[in-house]
């Protein structure tokens, strides 16, 4: 049988669950001597191509991290615009997202928001909630810091209140506490914007992602660099703390 061209991406080596930090808005914007705002603006179609793409390519699930916990302390004005781009963007978006069978879910603190974005929100969840094609999760006010202590308040109190044991806390009981329960670990962690760090994004989750950064501004991602970022995956060899030698082993 001939074998597939090497550029080829075959099923087995698309990623299931592609995170991305989505980051260089400011930058963006400050180099076209515009405010940062309109950085963020421009993003959202970079968001738009990025879960098109992800969904062309077979990708089960994609999870953007769209504001940090952190990100609280920027300018009163920024965020409030931010917060504003964030209903505007679902007002918009939705229809078409939810037509093409995307699932779309929030994580982070939900109760921090206000109450015209949380209303949004839940209204995208419960119209997109049976749709069984892309799963798209966007963290809004997310800190993987906090998601990790959310999911230790919540096994003390199951403690605290007779429903668990102590030791029956595992990884696996820990794990199903956090926000992305349900979803399986990101495969692949994409970073745009320059820096090589996490901003306390999915901490737990991304204990074994492989990591691509690229120089390329989040409102410059599109089609070229998402198929980069597949292409330096499908190359990674996922040991999992085996050797090299095990894996080819298994291989054969
Ligand atoms: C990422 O872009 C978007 C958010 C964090 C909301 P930035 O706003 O961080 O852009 P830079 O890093 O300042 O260029
Ligand atoms: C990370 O970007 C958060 C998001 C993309 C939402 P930041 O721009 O906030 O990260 P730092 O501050 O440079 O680490
Ligand atoms: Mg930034």
């Amino acid at each position: 049988m001939a074998e597939s061209p090497p550029t080829a991406l075959s099923a087995a080596t698309v990623p299931r669950h592609i995170a991305v930090i989505m980051d260089g808005n400011g930058r963006w914007a400050r180099r076209r001597s515009l405010p940062r705002h309109a950085g963020h603006r421009a993003g959202v179609k970079a968001v738009r191509e990025t879960v098109e793409n992800a969904a062309k390519h077979g990708v089960d699930y994609l999870t953007l991290f769209a504001f940090s916990s952190e990100n609280w302390q920027r300018p009163r004005e920024e965020v409030s615009k931010l917060m504003g781009l964030f209903v505007e963007a679902l007002r918009r978006e939705v229809a078409e997202l939810h037509r093409n069978n995307v699932r779309l879910r929030f994580i982070g603190a939900r109760d921090q928001l206000d109450a015209k974005l949380i209303d949004k929100i839940t209204a995208a969840e419960t119209l997109t909630a049976d749709n069984t094609g892309l799963n798209l999760q966007v963290a809004v006010a997310y800190g993987g810091r906090w998601d990790i202590v959310e999911a230790a308040r919540t096994l003390a109190a199951r403690v605290d209140a007779g429903d668990i044991r102590q030791d029956d806390i595992d990884e696996e009981a820990f794990a199903a506490e956090l926000q992305l329960a349900d979803v399986p670990d990101p495969d692949l962690l994409i970073r745009t914007g320059g820096e090589h760090r996490i901003s306390n994004f999915l901490l737990w989750n991304l204990a074994y992602a492989e990591i691509w950064f690229c120089d390329v501004l989040w409102p410059e991602f599109g089609e070229p660099e998402f198929e980069s970022a597949l292409g330096f995956y499908a190359q990674r060899q996922r040991r999992y703390g085996h050797t090299g030698e095990q894996l080819e082993a298994v291989k054969c």
